[in-house]
Order: C-alpha cells, then sequence, then structure tokens
C-alpha cells in the first residue's frame, strides 16, 4: 500500500481522476490511499490568501512558502517523501516511477501562476518534471505520477503484465494485435497464432529490439546481463553466441571461446588467461587515443583561424588527463601514467603558446591601429 498526499490550489481538478478505471479499483481495493489537499487550507492571513506579487517586480503571482510548508508538516510522517512538481526539475521517467513506487508516503506539491517562493525547495525532498514544456499547473503532471506509480503497485493491474511494457529493460514493448485475424488486408503475424510460446516469447524480444532501435535510438544500449566480479559480460543484442567481456567499465574484448547466451546463467568465474593481456589493451587504448590527440593538435597548430577547434582539443586533452587517472591509474601504475601526463601536457603548452602569442599580437596591432 502507498499513500499519496497531493497538495493543491485546485482539488476539483482531481474528481474525475481518482473516480475512473483502475485508479479508482486501486482505491477500492485499498492497493494506495490518495488524499487530496487545499493547501488554501493552512493560510492565516486574510482570505486565506497563498500568493502575491514577486519582489523585484515582474508578471504573474507568485505561491508564498507559508501555507504549503504547513501542509508539508503536518502531512510528513517518517517515512514521507515530499515532491515538488516544477518544470525545472529532474525529468520524470518509468525508471524513477519505479524508484517511488517503493516508497510507502509520497507528498507531491502543485504549483500555480509564476511558481513557488525559492526558499520552498528547503522544504521538499526532490523536484520533478514530467517534461521540457510549462503547463498551467502541477495538478496534471501529478497525476501523471500517481497514475504511472500506482500501476507498478502490486495488484493494481494484472500480475506481470507491467514488466513488458516499454522502457521497463530499456526497450520499448513489442507489437500487439487483437481480433480480427485480417483487418482491411493487414493479417496478424503467424508466429502470434502458432501456440507455440517459446517462438512467440523469442520473436517479440526480437520484435522488442527492432521497435527500440528504429523509433529510440537514444535509449537502445549494450545491455550488461552478467556481472563476475569487475568483469561484465554483455550481451551485444545483434549476435546469438558471442557476448564481450567489460572489465570495470574501462575496456572491453571479445572472448576466446565461444559463449551461447544460454550459458550465461551458469558462469560464475572469468579468467583471464594472460593477465599482462588486460595491460596491453588498456596501454593500447591510451597510446591510440593520445595519437588521435596530437593528430588533432598538429591540425589547430597550423590553422591560424581554428581557435574554436583549439579549445576543443585543449577540452579534450584535459578529459584525457582525467581518465588517466581514474580509469587507467590502477591497471598501468602511476608511473607510466605520469609519463603519459608529461606528453599530453607538452601538447596543451603547445596549443596554449600559440595561442597566447595569437592574442598577443592581435594586441599589438590594436593598439598600432589607435596609435596612428
Ligand atoms: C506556469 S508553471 C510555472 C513555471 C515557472 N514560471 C517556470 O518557468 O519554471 C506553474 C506550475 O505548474 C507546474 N508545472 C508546469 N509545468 C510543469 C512540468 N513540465 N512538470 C512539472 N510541473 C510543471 C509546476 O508546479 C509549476 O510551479
Amino acid at each position: 500500500m502507498i499513500k499519496f498526499d497531493v497538495l493543491t490550489l485546485f482539488p476539483n481538478m482531481f474528481d474525475g481522476f481518482l473516480s475512473e478505471s483502475i485508479i479508482k479499483r486501486a482505491i477500492e481495493d485499498k492497493k494506495i490511499k490518495i488524499d487530496i489537499t487545499n493547501f488554501r487550507d493552512y493560510s492565516e492571513l486574510k482570505n486565506n490568501q497563498v500568493d502575491d506579487t514577486p519582489y523585484g517586480g515582474g508578471e504573474g503571482m507568485v505561491l508564498m512558502c507559508d501555507p504549503i510548508v504547513k501542509a508539508i508538516e503536518e502531512k510528513k510522517k517518517k517515512n514521507s517523501k515530499v515532491i515538488l512538481m516544477s518544470p525545472q526539475g529532474t525529468k520524470y521517467d518509468q525508471k524513477k516511477a519505479i524508484e517511488l513506487s517503493k516508497e510507502s508516503h509520497l507528498i507531491i506539491v502543485c504549483g500555480h501562476y509564476e511558481g513557488f517562493d525559492e526558499r520552498i525547495k528547503n522544504f521538499i525532498d526532490e523536484e520533478i518534471s514530467i517534461g521540457d514544456y510549462v503547463l498551467t499547473g502541477g495538478e496534471i503532471p501529478s497525476m501523471v505520477l500517481v497514475d504511472s506509480i500506482s500501476r507498478l503497485v502490486p495488484g493494481v493491474i494484472t500480475e506481470g503484465s507491467f514488466e513488458k511494457d516499454s522502457f521497463m529493460d530499456d526497450l520499448l514493448d513489442y507489437p500487439t494485435y487483437t481480433k480480427p485475424r485480417e483487418y482491411r488486408g493487414m493479417k496478424v503475424p503467424d508466429v502470434l497464432l502458432s501456440g507455440d510460446h517459446k517462438k512467440i516469447d523469442e520473436w517479440r524480444k526480437e520484435k522488442q529490439k527492432e521497435v527500440t532501435k528504429e523509433k529510440r535510438p537514444d535509449i537502445y544500449k549494450e545491455k550488461v546481463i552478467k556481472e563476475v566480479g569487475k568483469y561484465s559480460l554483455v550481451d551485444d543484442k545483434e549476435e546469438k553466441s558471442l557476448i564481450s567481456i567489460n572489465i570495470d567499465d574501462s575496456y572491453n574484448f571479445l572472448p576466446n571461446n565461444k559463449i551461447k547466451k544460454s550459458d550465461l546463467a551458469s558462469i560464475s568465474k572469468v579468467m583471464i588467461v594472460e593477465p599482462t593481456f588486460i595491460d596491453k589493451i588498456a596501454r593500447q587504448n591510451v597510446e591510440k587515443k593520445i595519437a588521435i590527440l596530437m593528430k588533432q593538435a598538429n591540425i589547430v597548430l597550423n590553422d591560424e583561424t581554428d581557435d574554436e577547434g583549439a579549445m576543443y582539443v585543449l577540452g579534450e586533452l584535459q578529459r584525457m588527463q582525467e581518465l588517466l587517472l581514474t580509469q587507467y591509474a590502477k591497471y598501468l601504475g602511476m608511473e607510466y601514467v605520469s609519463l603519459m601526463q608529461i606528453k599530453l601536457e607538452a601538447i596543451k603548452n603547445g596549443i596554449n603558446t600559440k595561442m597566447m602569442a595569437k592574442m598577443n599580437i592581435q594586441n599589438f596591432e590594436t593598439k598600432r591601429g589607435r596609435g596612428r
């Protein structure tokens, strides 16, 4: 059972939401509890005032701290989490919904008008946005939260039906069909009528990958399917039998022996037969990256006009220096890393000297121009 306390100035907006369909049933079945509270009731000012004009001037009205803070304080218990709906918050997604569905009490504060007095943020645990657009109030965003969290509460929807939803497992949902078998010449895929559930599951998994790759390449990523010590066994999603192995998120390589995905469940140990192998790949990686940076540095050093390029290469050199310390030092030792740092520093100095010289010439020419 999860309890939601929604603080709003417009409680009537929730009437339809609470009295229809799955949410209504979940409340009746006591799987969730939702209380809607008008925080105007907590105002101690004349006419229950809750907002005022912004200090410093500007359009619109700003919600005052006091009524909201008093409402929060009254509702708050030991395990409560207070969420502020705001377009400036962290963008909401299914992972967040799953995380919040494990809480026992959520207090959700809905803004309105121009927003809140900034000091309200000292009384909340998290600021959440439902997307990069601005609505008139936090009521619809709060319903988005309550709805998406409620359906994850055990027993609210049919057991197992959200596990394959879009975004679970970083994949979109597979295509679904219902009667009739043929509609205007379009047929339901044969496999779904075959009754072979193993084949259906395989087809659906493949479709999930296909659909995600096509519609949301941004969320389609490699999936670590098993962690063994510091090694992660990675499903590259394309191959049926080969996987790659990531070491501490730093390098990856293909194992020599062919491993079937179905064997992965039984792997409990990863052995690197040639331990110096890790050093070798790591050194190769570092040297390849530095060679690329040197090439880029050469290009900007030979181009008088490319200041943007020079700044970019300086940034990349800095990043490489950080990477050496945070990721490679533990394998390659500080002696090797320091040597590489000296190389990188020398390239940085070259670019910096060139930029300084260019600035000096420009200053000199500006002064000479003024002197004429
Ligand atoms: C008109 S908005 C205020 C916008 C504010 N002036 C700004 O630009 O950040 C009024 C209220 O609606 C809610 N709201 C609007 N858009 C939202 C979004 N994308 N996600 C969550 N809440 C939102 C917030 O509670 C906000 O305080």
